[in-house]
């Protein structure tokens, strides 16, 4: 079994790559390890950074030995917003302090009437460690499309799942099982292209 360091603290995101990779086992992000930056425009460019950044640092602090690193950079993209929050996902109204308010704020932005499509998106960059696997660095994507809800609904998920219906459903990822958020999540594509990439590189 690959064992993988996740260049996150993000729980939602660790539980969500532990359910949708059973094959590989997580190391999480130690609490005293340093923020990693994601300075770049675009989620490829944040996903590799913290990547490498991740993969750097553990080399000269890591303790324990791990077979690549898995960083996901990802967010919503609302199309009334232009796109945003996007990139900002994680950085959207830092002054308020849950995601019921930030899924607000959100709502707030949207002019009455406006078209209410918005997609998931997340890139997944896998930075294997020399020596253990063969290659380097690479990056993998995933969306899922859908539009956002009039309120915040359900306890499931994590960060915008509540105000998010994917295409073809009527509920919230707040409200449908996290199975079926998994097979069709922008995580769970981008998680299938990683599985396949690695299956392939170590064949
Ligand atoms: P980052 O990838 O660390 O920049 O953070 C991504 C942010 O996008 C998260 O903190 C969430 O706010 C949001 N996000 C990404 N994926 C999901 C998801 O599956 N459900 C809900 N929110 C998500």
């Amino acid at each position: 079994m690959l064992k993988v360091l996740l260049a996150s603290r993000n729980a939602g995101k660790l539980r969500e790559f532990s359910e949708l990779l059973p094959d590989l086992q997580f190391v999480p992000w130690p609490a005293d390890a340093p923020e990693l930056p994601e300075t770049g425009a675009f989620f490829q460019d944040n996903a590799l950074q913290k990547a490498e950044g991740a993969r750097a640092w553990w080399l000269e602090h890591g303790t324990e030995a791990v077979d690549g690193v898995l960083a996901d950079d990802s967010g919503l993209c609302v199309d009334a917003l232009w796109g945003g929050p996007g990139v900002l996902s994680a950085r959207f109204a830092p002054d308020l302090p849950t995601y019921r308010d930030k899924n607000l704020r959100l709502h707030s932005l949207l002019p009455e009437g406006a078209n209410r499509s918005a997609r998931f998106v997340c890139v997944l960059a896998f930075a294997p460690m020399a020596g253990r696997l063969p290659g380097g660095p690479f990056t993998v994507s995933g969306a899922v499309e859908g539009h956002l809800a009039m309120d915040h609904r359900g306890q499931g998920g994590f960060g915008y799942d509540p105000i998010f219906i994917p295409g073809g459903h009527h509920q919230t990822f707040g409200e449908l099982p996290s199975d079926l958020k998994h097979t069709l999540s922008h995580r769970a594509r981008a998680c299938a292209a990683l599985r396949e990439r690695l299956a392939i590189g170590l064949r």
